[in-house]
């Protein structure tokens, strides 16, 4: 696997060092060492705000990205998106590090779920770009844009199951679909991803036989059937229980452990990357490796977990604490 970095394609406000640095796992043997977090200089030109936007409105965005020590699997460069009127996308340059599990978090309403669709190309820039191990999602053809899709697991909100049909074939329907498995290679890796997350005493219920949470269960079993180098989970703590949240958040959090693992054995090319959108912050402590915190349509501040709940910006200290007093208000 390569771990060259994609330098050319570095939007100018992500100043991150090119060489030695430091990584996760040694940030968790040793405190991180704050000389090497890179941060803009004081004479560093700070971007402009977007246009029709004011200097004030983005006086929280430090644009600081603190190193991951990996290249990017998704990259935002400068992208802007609007629908009629309403600025979604405002310049956001963003990226979701290979291999880790990495939250994106802001308010509704803010553009995590058109993040999700720029990824696998559902919504198309207006201006800016997109870019999956490196390759510029705009540009592609129909055919490569289909193939890149497969790279993708997706779990939304509800499990999005189909109803009239059992857990078992819900599952088993992309490698049905797009594969040519045997029915015997279809049921061993159907029942060993329902078991993976607990549902292999269900497999002949209705969907509607489910309870919300293992709905998101079936739903995340499924999203996996196709080995996706990249999964997105849009909200999957919506609609839970803080205890059903919670053992939601740790089972993507394990089941992250073990694809990075067999990924490794396989001498996959990628390791797994997973993007977890949530609006929820004990979500984003519990299993984000690296959190993006997005707000306006930029990403505030982004980097490691550890160094993004000490962060000395306010903003970012209040949204990840979810405390009521700061600058962040209800407009
Ligand atoms: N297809 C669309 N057409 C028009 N407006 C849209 C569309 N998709 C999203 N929006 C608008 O973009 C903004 C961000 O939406 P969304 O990404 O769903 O927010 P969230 O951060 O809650 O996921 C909202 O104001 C929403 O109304
Ligand atoms: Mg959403």
């Amino acid at each position: 696997m390569t771990m060259q970095r994609d330098a050319d394609v570095t939007p100018p406000v992500e100043l991150e060092p090119s060489d030695d640095q430091p990584t996760l796992e040694g940030s968790a043997a040793q405190p991180p060492d704050v000389s090497r977090i890179s941060i803009l200089e004081p004479d560093e030109p700070r971007p402009a705000p977007p246009p029709g936007a004011s200097e004030d409105d983005y006086r929280w965005h430090t644009y600081r990205r603190f190193p991951s020590g990996r290249p990017d699997a998704v990259k935002f460069v400068d992208t802007y998106k609007s629908f009629g009127s309403t600025q979604v996308l405002r310049g956001l340059n963003m990226g979701l590090p290979e291999g880790l599990v990495s939250m994106i978090i802001g308010p509704s309403g803010t553009g995590k779920s058109v993040c999700i669709k720029h990824m696998v190309g559902l919504l198309m820039p207006d201006a800016g770009d997109v870019l999956v191990h490196g390759k510029s999602v705009p540009k592609m053809k129909d055919d490569d844009l289909f193939e890149m899709r497969k790279k993708f697991g997706l779990l939304f909100q509800d499990g999005a199951l189909f109803g009239s049909l059992n857990v078992f074939d819900n599952v088993a329907f992309p490698l049905r679909q797009h594969t040519e498995k045997s029915e015997e290679e279809i049921t061993e890796i159907v029942m060993r991803r329902l078991s993976e997350v607990g549902l292999a005493q269900d497999v002949w219920k209705a969907p509607n036989e489910l309870s919300g949470g293992m709905r998101k269960r079936a739903g995340f079993a499924r999203a996996l059937v196709l080995e996706p180098d990249i999964v997105l989970f849009d909200e999957p703590d919506s609609g839970l229980d803080p205890v059903r949240t919670a053992l939601l958040s740790r089972l993507i959090a394990d089941v992250h452990e073990d694809m990075v693992e067999e990924a490794q054995e396989k001498q996959k090319p990628y390791l797994p990357t997973f993007a977890v959108i949530t609006h929820d912050v004990m979500t984003a402590r519990r299993i984000g490796d690296f959190i993006n915190v997005l707000w306006k349509g930029r990403i505030v501040e982004a980097g490691p977990s550890e160094e993004m709940l000490n962060s000395d910006n306010e903003f970012v200290r209040q949204f990840l604490a979810g405390e009521a007093d700061g600058p962040l208000s209800m407009d």
